[in-house]
């Protein structure tokens, strides 16, 4: 199960934290001019399996507190880029750095220190079935903070709440829920560890328009409300128009663009022209989004 490396890794004894010292801004921070802090920094990164190239010279930034969506066809790359950005597929050539720091240069104890400070959404594997979702909320709880019981429990109601599921979801299992629950419980345990970083991969695909816009909005609310920087890989155009700051839209193993939507709209490159003026594009389709960005602000505790 993809969604098992992460989180399910049979706990390498507790690390107290301050044991080992990665600082909040790392040795190595890079600023941009125009949008801040570069908080995940990607360069000339190849990635392949076998003799398949998937990924070859890409260079992407990410900045601080941005909605970044990540688009492109079908089998491009975005997951394999997502995975390797977290570590858990190998790059062949390049530099990764998040939070300034060169993961790959980093030994185990440091590695942990990293990784609990981002969350991810899987596009497969949202949860495990044989748990509730509170017991699947408290996995990376359990892995990584040396809590009681009691307060566990407080904290993980508090993250059930903070996306709009109620306090009964707790005890119920992943067959229990509807698929947009389900992408919300996976959220909660997403910011189990009150994450800096939440890379989503599809978090809207299998969702109604009506689910998909609502769970939009909560990315939106949560990102405002907790400061996040969110990394999404999306194939939905109403996500990506409606809550995304910029967009990369990946093809041929690179980048071959970035900015925000007017930028993806005034591209040449025949296949954005294609995606976003195509047929399924919102060019004479009214946004399912659109009454309702005018009327209730986005909630987080509306479900
Ligand atoms: N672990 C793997 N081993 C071999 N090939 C893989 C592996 N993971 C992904 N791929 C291949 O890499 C390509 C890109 O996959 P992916 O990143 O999942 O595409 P997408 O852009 O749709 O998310 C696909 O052709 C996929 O089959
Ligand atoms: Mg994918």
């Amino acid at each position: 199960m993809p969604s098992a490396s992460m989180i399910d890794a049979p706990g390498k004894g507790a690390a107290a934290p301050g044991d080992v010292h990665v600082s909040a801004n790392g040795g190595g921070e890079h600023i941009d001019e125009r949008h801040g802090e570069v908080i995940i920094r990607v360069r000339d990164l190849s990635v392949g399996f076998g003799d398949r190239t998937i990924n070859k010279d890409l260079n992407l930034d990410v900045y601080r507190g941005e909605i970044l969506g990540v688009v492109g066809a079908s089998g491009t790359g975005k997951s394999v880029l997502l995975r390797t950005i977290i570590g858990l597929v190998p790059k062949r050539a390049g530099s990764i750095e998040v939070f300034g720091q060169d993961f790959a240069k980093l030994n185990e104890e440091q590695r942990r220190m990293v990784e609990r400070r981002w969350g991810i959404l899987f596009q497969q594997g949202a949860l495990f079935s044989a748990l509730t979702v509170k017991q699947n909320i408290q996995l990376p709880m359990r892995e990584y903070l040396d809590m009681s019981d009691r307060l566990l429990d407080e904290l993980a109601i508090l993250k059930i709440e903070m996306v709009g599921l109620k306090p009964e979801a707790a005890e119920k299992f992943p067959s229990e829920l509807s698929g947009g629950m389900i992408k919300r419980a996976a959220l909660a345990r997403a910011l189990a560890l009150d994450p800096e970083i939440v890379f989503l991969d599809e978090p809207t695909s299998g969702l109604d328009p009506i689910s998909a816009g609502e769970f939009d909005e909560l990315i939106a609310t949560l990102q405002k409300t907790l400061g996040l920087t969110v990394f999404m890989v999306t194939h939905d155009l109403d996500s990506l128009k409606s809550v995304c700051d910029r967009i990369a839209a990946i093809g041929e193993g690179k980048v071959l663009e970035t900015g925000p939507m007017e930028t993806m709209m005034a591209s040449n490159h025949p296949w954005l022209r294609s995606y976003f003026h195509g047929a399924r594009s919102f060019k004479g389709v009214r946004s399912s989004r659109e009454p309702r960005d005018g009327n209730a602000p986005a909630s987080i505790g509306s479900a």
